[in-house]
């Protein structure tokens, strides 16, 4: 079976893709990213395609004059390279039912929350005003309500007193960094079945262990 192809979609720094891109390389991996696509000329996600030699393009979407041609040019370029998955990387459009639809369950994304809770924007800032000891980052199948979807992987990360929204968003991109990797390998080696709104992937095995915050000898 050869390597699944994935094209990364991103609109600025690109370090998920990064992660992406280093669980790309070497013969045994089992994906291979075959294109990255930016809606920001500025995106610093398209210096690491081209320093892995990955093709690349902009798609500007002030280019387009609504989102359905903006998607259906996206669209155009994911089938010329043959892609067979899609990972949202830090992009940030929201694409049209019909484009969600002709991608449905070949397309995923990062939040970095636990969905369902803490959708949409300024995510950490939320999270830490909420008080909640928990927070981490979720990998799902992407459907047209934005940051919603079938979960595939999520990470904990315990929220501790004196942190800021920037000492948090670290933590939690350096597990995103760690699960973007594993849902690719689980799709890529063709492990997830999707049911209704929950994923189940053959051979996972689940942690025993519960976290408690603070911590149990506190
Ligand atoms: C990440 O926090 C991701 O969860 C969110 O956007 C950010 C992208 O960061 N969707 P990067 O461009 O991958 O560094």
């Amino acid at each position: 079976m050869g390597r699944l192809k994935v094209a990364v979609l991103i609109s600025g720094s690109g370090s998920n893709l990064q992660a992406l891109i280093d669980a790309c390389a070497g013969p045994k991996a089992p994906a291979e990213i075959v294109l990255v696509i930016s809606n920001r000329p500025e995106a610093g996600g398209l210096a690491r395609a081209d320093e892995a030699g990955i093709p690349s393009l902009v798609v500007p979407h002030r280019n387009y004059s609504d989102r359905a041609s903006f998607d259906a040019e996206i669209n155009r370029r994911l089938q010329d390279a043959g892609t067979e998955l899609v990972c949202l990387a830090g992009f940030m459009r929201l694409f049209t039912a019909a484009f969600v639809e002709l991608w449905r369950d070949r397309m995923i994304n990062i939040h970095p929350a636990l969905l369902p809770a803490f959708k949409g924007l300024h995510v950490h800032e939320r999270v830490l005003e909420s008080g909640c000891r928990f927070t981490g980052c979720t990998v799902h199948v992407v459907r047209h309500e934005m940051d919603a979807g079938p979960i595939v992987v999520q990470a904990v990360v315990p929220v501790r007193g004196d942190d800021t929204p920037e000492s948090l968003s670290a933590r939690v991109l350096a597990e995103e960094h760690r699960i973007y990797p594993l849902a690719l390998r689980m799709f890529a080696e063709g492990r997830v079945r999707i049911e209704g709104d929950r994923v189940s992937v053959e051979g996972a095995v689940t942690p025993a262990a519960a976290l408690v915050n603070p911590g149990l000898d506190a």
